[in-house]
């Protein structure tokens, strides 16, 4: 790592030192604790994200899927796709995406040993770009199912690059019997304070340079066109499948997991 990465906050560091990681420095410490004072409920926010990860891949390991595209995959640290079906003693093949440089680095030097795991540098958006990569095309069976997942990054897709047209298109280059999953930061809250919380979270995200669309649940709903959506279809997201490990949360997000065919 250059000295300057030391020197200032990146978000998927910080992201990495909500959810109780070691790939960060004290720039990023820091930052996350102002992150924080703004919107107290920013690092449950991203715990309860995850934990819906987590339960969307145990899901599909449990119905067979056994490879992975994780779009917008961030720094793969505490609890991420591998080390979830790994724990469940499936040996699944995983093809990480992101465009932050900070955590393609960090994916390349903890993925370096994992079998059948890569990280494929690339934006989302350019769908051709990652389904034509050579790692993805070497790591992924497309003749068979895929789960493709998309947790925490679809907000950071304008309306004016057609998420939906993107999730169509990933679709749609996969075989029948592939599922969806995807977690998306909406711009409610349970809480009383709920929306001026809301407000401080999007000006955090803004001051760090990220535009970030929180979406509605219709809106998220329609993510999920030309699916068959599985119980209990689009919910809050620690209302989806919650397990003895979920915490309650009054959230910011909505999540659904859906089949392809
Ligand atoms: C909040 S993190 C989510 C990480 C992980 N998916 C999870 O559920 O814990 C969002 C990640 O999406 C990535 N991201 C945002 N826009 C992207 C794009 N257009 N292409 C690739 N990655 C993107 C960011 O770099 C960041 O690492």
């Amino acid at each position: 790592m250059a000295d300057s990465d030391e020197e200032r906050p990146n978000a998927a560091r910080m992201y990495d030192y909500f959810l109780g990681g070691a790939h960060n420095f004290a720039v990023d410490r820091q930052a996350a604790e102002a992150a924080r004072a703004a919107f107290p409920a920013l690092p449950e926010t991203m715990r309860a994200g995850r934990a819906f990860l987590r339960r969307a891949v145990h899901f599909l390991l449990d119905t067979g899927i056994d490879q992975f595209l994780d779009l917008g995959s961030g720094i793969p640290t505490v609890g991420n796709v591998h080390e979830i079906a790994r724990l469940a003693n499936v040996p699944a093949r995983v093809v990480y995406v992101d465009v932050d440089p900070i955590a393609v680095a960090h994916s390349r030097t903890l993925l370096a040993d994992e079998p059948a795991t890569v990280i494929v540098d690339r934006d989302v958006r350019d769908v051709a770009g990652v389904l034509a990569d050579p790692q993805t095309r070497h790591t992924l069976d497309f003749d068979r199912p895929i789960g493709l997942l998309f947790n925490g990054v679809l907000h950071f897709v304008p309306d004016a690059d057609d998420p939906a047209g993107l999730v169509a298109a990933y679709r749609q280059a996969v075989a029948p019997g592939s599922y969806l999953a995807i977690g998306h930061a909406t711009g409610t809250r349970r809480s009383a304070d709920g929306e001026a919380e809301i407000g401080r979270a999007r000006k955090v995200y803004s001051d760090a340079g990220e535009r970030v669309s929180l979406r509605g649940r219709d809106e998220i709903a329609a993510l999920f066109a030309g699916t068959t959506l599985v119980e209990p279809g689009v919910v809050e997201v620690d209302r989806w499948r919650p397990d003895e490990a979920t915490e309650a949360f009054g959230l910011a997000g909505y999540a659904g997991v859906a089949r392809i065919d």
